[in-house]
This record gives structure tokens, C-alpha cells and sequence, in this order.
């Protein structure tokens, strides 16, 4: 019998900790129902650990991070952290875990379903069977770039600065993952950045070229400004199948995108490393939505999107893809019934709980594995 699958769970802040207890009852009725096994742990991050620990991510939780097999993570953040100096702040601890784990690659599919596409702002022929994929770079660019910081100027003003910079090798290793996923689906890859004014956006363009002549011929390759990309997102979306951008662009496009599906709720996220000599990659799956302060401890907040991070994280760091495939018909399933939360409410479906979404969900995966 293979050995067990070590998964972290970091539930951080906000409505974090309710959708990860939902997506913690789908974990044990796996292990109890399928062919694997998991070893869940559990600690701190962001706010959560700063209350305890006075950092938003102690070292032994980074070294517990790596150790894992897996990380699932909820959500960093809220106004009860907002004045505390920067580098304090819960997001760090989250940005900490990404670059410290070299997770440079973070895959954000944005898939349409059936049952919301009357949840979409956007009209319905505009989003139906939407399945895009949106591949940001993660570990580097004006998140991470050097120089940065609050400056006092000699003239009494102050300077705010962030450099965006990338290396050949960081472009590479993002494009290359893009190219491979887009090999799994449409073979199309759309590269963007803002080559027309910025020299990172040029090398990038550049470098993303050279390796798609190098190695991905099969691929079709398109570049467009990021701009334009917003625009073409919410005007006509389904043209894209994979799109490759860097960490800023790639946190504002994928925002976009998650409305497109109908809500920020639906949206989950891997963020992966280069594969290590075994093959195993390290590994952090999240929801792209944030802790949502306005609704934490209400039983409002919708799992799905945690949910199917889970989901990805059987696809990706366990190619338990049966599996995956398990939970994504059940979530479907359950839409199709017409059960939401309340970022998904249509008109005659029935309002339900953070609970009882978990509720049905479970009720559904049970009928599935019967
Ligand atoms: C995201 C979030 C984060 C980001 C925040 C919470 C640091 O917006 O994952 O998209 O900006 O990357
Ligand atoms: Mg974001």
C-alpha cells in the first residue's frame, strides 16, 4: 500500500478557517472512501499566527510547509492586522510561503459552470462552457523586486518604490509550464505583458518566443498587451485557452476572470515548484478569494472554490485524477440542483450554509462512490 499523503493544512484568517473545515470533512471521507490515505496537520498563518507567534509565518511552520507533501491554505488577512508595519502584515506570511518554496508557477483555471452562468455579471452566451487557464508567475516581478520601500527625500517628500525585474531563467520556467498545460488542452498560449513601455515586458515577450521556437512548435503562440487582455477577457473571453503573465498582471487578470464564472467563490488555485529528483513537486493549493472580512464566522462563505484546490492538489501532487474528476462532478452536481451560497444565489435556488453546502456536497459524493 502506497504511503501516506502528508497534507498541511494552513486554514489562516477570515472565512479561511470555515471553508477549510468543510474541505477538511471531504479529506476524511476520501481516506475513508477511496484508495488513499492522508496524514493532516494543521498550523498557523497570516493573522492567526501572528496573534500567536508575533510573525505571520514562524519558521517551523515554513519548515512544516516544505516538509509536506501538500499545502491547503485558506485565507491571510483582515482589518484587525491592517495598521501593523508592512513586513508584519498576515500577507506576508502568505507571500513568504510562495517565494521560500520557489512556488513561481500558480495556475488559476476559470471554468464556467453549467448551472452559474446566469450568476456571471456578464451575458449568458458571453461565459457558457468557458474553460480558460490563467498561469502566473508567482515568486517574482514587482512583488518581490529590489529596490523597494518608503524613501524620505531631502526635499521633505517621501518616495514609494517597487521594481519590476525578471531574469531569463524566471521567464523560462513559468512560460515552460504554460506550454505543457496547454499541450493537455487547446495546444494555445497567450502570452501577456506591456512590451510597449516596459524593458521587463520586452525581454519577457522576447524570451517567452525563443523558448516556443525552441521546444513547443505544436503550441499556437499569441502575445498581447495586458491591458487589452482585461479588455478581451470580459468582451469575449472563450478566445483564450491558456494565458501566461506575470505576478501583478496575473493577480489583476485572474480577479477578472474569477467573475466570469460568476464568483470570486468559484475560483481555486495550485501554486507549484520545479519537480524535485523524486518528481514530486512542492506544492500550495488556495482559493483566489480572500478572507472576506464582511462575512468571517457567518456560515455565508462558499467552500467550492477551496474545495476544488483541493481537487487540483489530487490532480496535481497525487495524479489522482479519478478522484479530482470525483469532487468536480459532485460540486457540478450540487449546483445543478440548485443549492447555493449566497455569492451564487439565483432566483428559486435554495440559500443554503458554509455547512450545509459541505453538507451536500458529502450527500453527493456519497451517492457517486456507492
Ligand atoms: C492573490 C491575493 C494575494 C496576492 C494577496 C492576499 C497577497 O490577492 O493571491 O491573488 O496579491 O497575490
Ligand atoms: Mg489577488
Amino acid at each position: 500500500m502506497a504511503a501516506n499523503k502528508n497534507l498541511l493544512v494552513l486554514a489562516g484568517d477570515g472565512i479561511g478557517p470555515e471553508v477549510m473545515s468543510q474541505v477538511r470533512r471531504v479529506v476524511e471521507w476520501m481516506d475513508k472512501r477511496r484508495a488513499v490515505r492522508f496524514d493532516v496537520t494543521e498550523d498557523l498563518v497570516g493573522g492567526a499566527a501572528l496573534d500567536v507567534h508575533g510573525v505571520p509565518l514562524a519558521e517551523a511552520t515554513l519548515e512544516r510547509a516544505k516538509a509536506a507533501d501538500a499545502v491547503l491554505l485558506g485565507a491571510v488577512g483582515g482589518p484587525k492586522w491592517d495598521d501593523l508595519p508592512f513586513e508584519k502584515k498576515p500577507e506576508r506570511g502568505l507571500l513568504a510561503l510562495r517565494k521560500e518554496m520557489e512556488l513561481y508557477a500558480n495556475l488559476r483555471p476559470a471554468i464556467c459552470f453549467e448551472a452559474l452562468v446566469e450568476a456571471s455579471t456578464l451575458k449568458p452566451e458571453v461565459v457558457a462552457g468557458l474553460d480558460i487557464m490563467i498561469v502566473r508567475e508567482l515568486t517574482g516581478g514587482t512583488y518581490f523586486g529590489e529596490p523597494r520601500g518608503i524613501f524620505d527625500l531631502p526635499n521633505g517628500e517621501r518616495k514609494g518604490v517597487n521594481t519590476q525585474v525578471y531574469t531569463t531563467h524566471e521567464i523560462r520556467r513559468v512560460a515552460a509550464v504554460a506550454f505543457e498545460l496547454a499541450r493537455k488542452r487547446g495546444h494555445r498560449v497567450c502570452s501577456s505583458e506591456k512590451a510597449n513601455v516596459m524593458e521587463s515586458g520586452v525581454l519577457w515577450r522576447e524570451e517567452v518566443t525563443k523558448l516556443h521556437g525552441e521546444a513547443y512548435g505544436d503550441v499556437e503562440l499569441s502575445h498581447m498587451y495586458a491591458d487589452n487582455c482585461g479588455m478581451q477577457l470580459v468582451r469575449a473571453p472563450k478566445q483564450f485557452d491558456v494565458i501566461v503573465t506575470d505576478n501583478l498582471f496575473g493577480d489583476m487578470l485572474s480577479d477578472v476572470a474569477a467573475m466570469l464564472t460568476g464568483s470570486l467563490g468559484m475560483l481555486p488555485s495550485a501554486s507549484l515548484g520545479d519537480p524535485d529528483e523524486t518528481g514530486r513537486r512542492k506544492a500550495l493549493y488556495e482559493p483566489v478569494h480572500g478572507s472576506a472580512p464582511d462575512i468571517a464566522g457567518d456560515g455565508k462563505a462558499n467552500p467550492i472554490a477551496a474545495l476544488m484546490s483541493f481537487a487540483m492538489c489530487l490532480r496535481y501532487s497525487f495524479d489522482l485524477g479519478d478522484d479530482a474528476d470525483l469532487i468536480e462532478a459532485a460540486v457540478k452536481a450540487v449546483l445543478g440542483s440548485g443549492i447555493r451560497t449566497g455569492d451564487i444565489m439565483a432566483t428559486g435556488a435554495k440559500l443554503v450554509s458554509t455547512q450545509e453546502m459541505g453538507d451536500a456536497l458529502l450527500a453527493e459524493l456519497d451517492k457517486r462512490a456507492a
